[in-house]
Formats: C-alpha cells, structure tokens, sequence
C-alpha cells in the first residue's frame, strides 16, 4: 500500500517537473528575487562586484572598465536609469548565470546563487531611484 502512494507521489512530482520544462535553469529565470531592496544583501553583492565585474562594467557601473573597450559590445551601464527600469531582477539574475551575447562569461558554478542575487540587489542601487 505504502509503495503504491510513494510510486503515485513521484509520478505527480514527475508530472510537474515535465510541466515545468524539467530544466532547473529555465525554472531560475522565472524565480522571483528572494531579497529584493536588501542593502545588506547589495552590500555583499558590491565586494564580489569591485573583484569580478568591475573590470569590464567599470567601478562605478558605468560600462567603462578597463577591458570594456577590447569587447565586442559594450558592457551594459548600470547607472542609466532609463534601461535599468526596461529590466526585471530575473532577467538581470539570468544574465549573470549564463552570461551574455558571448561576451560576459557565464558565472552559473562560479557563484552560488544567493551571490548572484546580491549582484543583481547591488546593480539596482547603481542608478537614480526617481527620473
Ligand atoms: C568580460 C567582460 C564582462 C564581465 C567580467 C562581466 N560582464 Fe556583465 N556584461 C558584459 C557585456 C559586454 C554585457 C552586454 C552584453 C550584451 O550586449 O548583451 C554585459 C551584460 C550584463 C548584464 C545584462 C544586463 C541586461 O540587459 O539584462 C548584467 C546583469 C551583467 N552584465 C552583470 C554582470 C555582473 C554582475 C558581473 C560580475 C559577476 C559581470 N556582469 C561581469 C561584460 C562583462
């Protein structure tokens, strides 16, 4: 009796990761920030900023790093407001999981993805809260 509930509990676990697209990083896309506005969280996510992405955003995110000028495009500037509000936290998480247009490598493996979060909470504080 038990077995048949615990082979009917992992059809319907099946069932939902086939509807899901059974792929853990499709399903990271759609995940929602789970610390949104968190300074503190910003703050751990400047650290890793300055080390591993200063060097082609630039210090001040600007898109002016030292290496953004070998690059085939140019880094995205974090400090204009204008396309930072055109983009969703996951989109931003999304980027920094499995990089960019070639160019920004993929840092899935690299961080985990709470430190991928704090980026994504440290790059929202980089532009003007109001036009
Ligand atoms: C080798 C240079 C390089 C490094 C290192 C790099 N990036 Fe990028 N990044 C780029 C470029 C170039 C783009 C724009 C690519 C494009 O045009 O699609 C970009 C785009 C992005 C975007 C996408 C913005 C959007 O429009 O959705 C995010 C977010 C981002 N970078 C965050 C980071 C973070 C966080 C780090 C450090 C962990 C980092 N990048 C490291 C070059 C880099």
């Amino acid at each position: 009796m038990r077995a048949w509930l615990l082979i009917l509990v992992a059809a319907l676990v099946g069932l939902l990761l086939l509807l899901g697209g059974c792929d853990w990083a499709s399903f990271s896309k759609r995940a929602a920030n789970p610390y949104p506005g968190d300074l503190a969280s910003a703050a751990r996510g400047q650290a890793l900023f300055f080390e591993l992405c200063a060097p082609c955003h630039g210090l001040q995110g600007k898109g002016d790093g030292p290496l953004a000028a070998t690059l085939k495009a140019p880094p995205t500037d974090f400090t204009d407001r204008s396309y930072m509000v055109t983009r969703g936290d996951p989109d931003f998480f999304w980027g920094i999981l499995r990089g960019r247009g070639g160019i920004m490598p993929p840092f899935q493996g690299r961080l985990s993805e709470a430190e991928m979060w704090d980026l994504v909470n440290y790059v929202r504080t980089l532009y003007p809260a109001s036009p």
